[in-house]
């Protein structure tokens, strides 16, 4: 049996849902399974598990704050353990090069920020939660959705997660860690990034989520005021991609 400790932030939950199902699926392959949101973990909790999972979001092309402060806080007791990261992503539900080139790209900045190399890497499609979002976001992800996905429906959300692939990851980390914890000696040569095929849901069991804890953890006006903030960023960030399509769009066909 091998002891993993699964760490992770989300806004809207997604994260938390894949989260409790990478935990599922290890649990039911024999193992003992700690599923913490990142500002409710300790930093020892590394020392005390065999092996670590961490999650995030990508919000406003970033990684949440607290995960990337989790690393680096943790990068040594990491180095030394079988790790893995998983992100969910809008660009993970557009397929195209070049937004899987992004959401990859997001994954070297958060290595090349902390140091830290993990042993598999997880890119998730996210979900669009429409009914959670203010005018302004849900305005953004629809125009945005129209050049991309076509999900524009803004009276329902939209999940684009691929449990099949969730469980792939979490299947291939857990032979890793049982392999590696089995022979008691870190290897570093087999590093890899992984993309996993989507296909069908998980029990409704493991999509239960304990969702927004960050809602919990903040008052009304500082959920507002960040809510806001994030909607400035993601305006900004969603018209300069829209800007970019039409112009290639027009220059094409020029
Ligand atoms: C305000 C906001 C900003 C976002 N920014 C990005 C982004 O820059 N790139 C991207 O690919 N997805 C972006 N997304 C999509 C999220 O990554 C996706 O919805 C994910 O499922 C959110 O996970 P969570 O529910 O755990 O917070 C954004 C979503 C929101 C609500």
């Amino acid at each position: 049996m091998v002891s993993f400790l699964i760490v992770y932030g989300t806004d809207e939950g997604q994260t938390a849902t894949v989260a409790e199902y990478i935990g599922t699926v290890l649990t039911d392959r024999g193992h003992d399974v700690t599923t913490r949101y990142v500002t409710e973990t300790s930093d020892s909790i590394v020392d005390d598990v065999d092996a670590v999972l961490i999650g995030s979001p990508v919000i406003n092309r970033k990684h949440l704050r607290a995960v990337v402060a989790f690393v680096d806080r943790n990068r040594e007791a990491l180095a030394a353990k079988p790790t893995a990261f998983f992100q969910l992503s809008f660009a993970s539900a557009i397929p195209s090069n070049w937004a899987r080139d992004g959401a990859q790209e997001w994954v070297d900045a958060l290595i090349e920020r902390t140091g830290w190399q993990p042993d598999r890497v997880g890119l998730f499609a996210g979900a669009v939660k429409y009914t959670r979002y203010g005018p302004f976001t849900r305005l953004f992800f629809k125009l945005f959705s129209a050049v991309t996905t076509g999900d524009t429906d803004t009276s329902r959300d939209y999940e684009y997660t691929d449990w099949d692939e969730v469980e792939a990851f979490a299947t291939d980390f857990a032979a890793l860690a049982e392999q590696r914890v089995a022979a008691d000696t870190p290897q570093t040569d087999d590093r890899v990034a992984m993309e996993y095929k989507r296909e069908s849901p998980p029990t409704e069991q493991a999509r239960e989520s304990p969702l927004t804890k960050r809602e919990q953890e903040s008052s009304p006006t500082e959920r507002k005021r960040g809510r806001r903030l994030a909607e400035v960023g993601l305006l900004a960030g969603l018209l300069s991609v829209v800007y970019w399509l039409v112009r290639r769009q027009s220059v094409r066909q020029s």
